[in-house]
């Protein structure tokens, strides 16, 4: 690599606005020892004048997290400035970015000043903060909706001033490519002094392009890029940073010579990390991390993949930290998935046997939208190696009301002997399963119990599937019935003869 692209990671800053997501300080200081094991090259760990709290939690961070550049945020005031240096003066790289809208929205309705104000005021504030800390970064808020020429001069003053860093944002997320790359062009082409600066961007997501704005930017000039993990942040978020990261990496045909110096192999640790932390769940067609980005249910793409790899995924799913490429068995799914997941859990079956199954599982995908490892054996079970029906239930009696404890007394035949016996339960269907456990001691454990209707009208036949796991392992069960309390005691004694005979 050539030429290193920095990574800015303002998670905690730009990220934290997202509204709901608000980290306390251990949480944070959590997140940036993360993400210094990521390897970014400074963490904008938040705005230190905004709160004690944020104070606090700047502080500690550039106290305790070692490797990267801790920055704060600052308004172009002097109280702002010192809460920041005051902050962040514990790190080993510290750094104060200093903000003030230039755009004549912003001028005339936010801060009712002129554009000599503004550049006196931002001028000003980079020379004060300049005494304080020597790395200094400023950014001209809202610089995409700036007129051209004042944002010229803007950036060439505040270099003027020291400011070794300018950001050029994209603060409403407005821009388009074109549009975006042609003002980093424009900046680099017009301002007589930018090669004493780093050039940055910093793109919201309003319209879904801040990942792409950004990487035009880079393609034109910018060498840093501030993004968040998972896109958190302001509105719609901002940039991703994984998403900037994994494409700079595997287009390196169209990004030549630029690399970061992000350990990608760290990306989906840390992507877990923020969104449990943060409370923010991560869509699962998100590019990069989602639960869905390495997972293929079509046949055709299956086959393709198990095939070759490269037919269908451009990344290997272990760069980015995830173990391996899911084959998701759906009624979109093809034999040669399907034959390879048996493969995988020990079946050995005969050509005959496999087409019978595949049959199966076709009919059993068109009802259920996921089918997991426990329905195959089921499917295996039932079609080929038919489980023996020790248990059976001949009869069952409810109690429940508003004002008692539901109980349930079930018959059952088991192993030839008939069987009464009677619980109670949170419910009525728990009441059953615990007077079943009563009889047959499997020691079972509810995972999953779902209903659904496989018929329609007042008469529906409803289908139960029960996943319960015990030290023999874990098995699937499904029971049909117009009553439900029966199809779940039928899909329980279904899931309790596997266990009694898994080997
Ligand atoms: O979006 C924005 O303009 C910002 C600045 C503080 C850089 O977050
Ligand atoms: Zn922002």
């Amino acid at each position: 690599m050539d030429e290193k692209i920095i990574i800015f990671d303002t998670t905690l800053r730009d990220g934290e606005q997202c509204p709901g997501a608000s980290l306390n300080i251990n949480e944070k200081i959590e997140i940036a020892r993360q993400l210094a094991v990521l390897g970014v090259d400074i963490i904008e760990a938040g705005f230190p004048v905004s709160s004690p709290g944020d104070f606090e939690s700047v502080k500690r961070v550039a106290k305790e997290v070692k490797g990267p550049s801790i920055c704060g945020l600052a308004r172009a005031i002097e109280k702002d400035i010192d809460a920041a240096y005051n902050a962040v003066k514990y790190s080993k790289h510290p750094r104060i970015h200093v903000f003030l809208a230039t755009s004549s929205i912003h001028m005339k309705y936010k801060l009712k000043k002129a554009e000599d104000e503004i550049l006196k005021l931002a001028v000003a504030a980079v020379k004060y903060a300049k005494n304080r800390c020597g790395d200094i970064e400023f950014s001209p808020e809202d610089a995409s909706r700036t007129d051209r020429d004042f944002l010229y001069k803007v950036v060439e003053q505040v270099i003027e001033a020291g400011a070794k860093t300018v950001n050029i944002p994209d603060t409403v997320g407005y821009s388009t490519p074109f549009e975006f790359a042609d003002i980093i062009k424009g900046i680099r082409e017009n301002v007589p002094n930018v090669d004493r600066a780093i050039i940055s961007v910093h793109c919201h997501n309003d319209l879904g392009l801040g990942v792409a704005n950004s990487l035009a930017a880079v393609l034109n000039g910018a060498r840093q890029v501030e993004c968040t993990i998972n896109g958190l942040g302001e509105r719609a978020g901002n940039a991703s940073l994984e998403e900037i990261v994994m494409t700079i990496r595997t287009r390196n045909d169209i990004f030549r010579n630029i690399g970061t110096g992000i350990n990608t192999k760290e990306i989906f640790k840390t992507s877990r990390l923020v969104s449990k932390l943060t409370g923010m769940m991560v869509q699962s067609n998100k590019a990069i991390i989602g639960a869905n980005a390495f997972a293929h249910e079509s046949g055709i793409h299956q086959d393709g993949v198990l095939k070759e790899r490269i037919t269908y995924e451009i990344m290997r799913p272990e760069d980015v930290g995830v173990t391996e490429t899911k084959m998701v068995l759906g009624k979109h799914s093809g034999r040669h998935a399907f034959k390879e997941r048996l493969k995988s859990l020990g079946f050995t079956l005969k050509e005959s046997q496999i087409e019978e199954a595949f049959n199966r599982f076709k009919v059993l995908a068109d009802k259920k939208k996921e089918i997991f490892d426990e329905d195959l054996e089921t499917i295996i079970d039932e079609g080929i190696s038919k489980i023996p029906e020790d248990l059976k239930l001949k009869h069952f009696h409810i109690e429940s009301a508003d004002n008692m404890k539901p109980s349930a007394t079930v018959q059952v035949n088991y192993k030839g002997k008939l069987y009464d016996s009677t619980s109670d339960g949170d419910g009525p269907i728990d009441a059953c399963f615990k007077a079943i456990d009563k009889i047959v001691r499997v020691g079972g454990k509810l995972l999953d119990y779902q209903v659904k209707s496989v018929t329609g009208g007042k008469d529906a036949l409803g289908e139960v599937s029960v996943r319960i796991s015990s030290k023999r392992g874990v098995v699937s069960g499904r029971g049909a019935s117009t009553d439900i309390i029966e199809a779940s005691i039928k899909a329980y004694v279904n899931a309790v003869n596997k266990l009694l005979h898994k080997k």
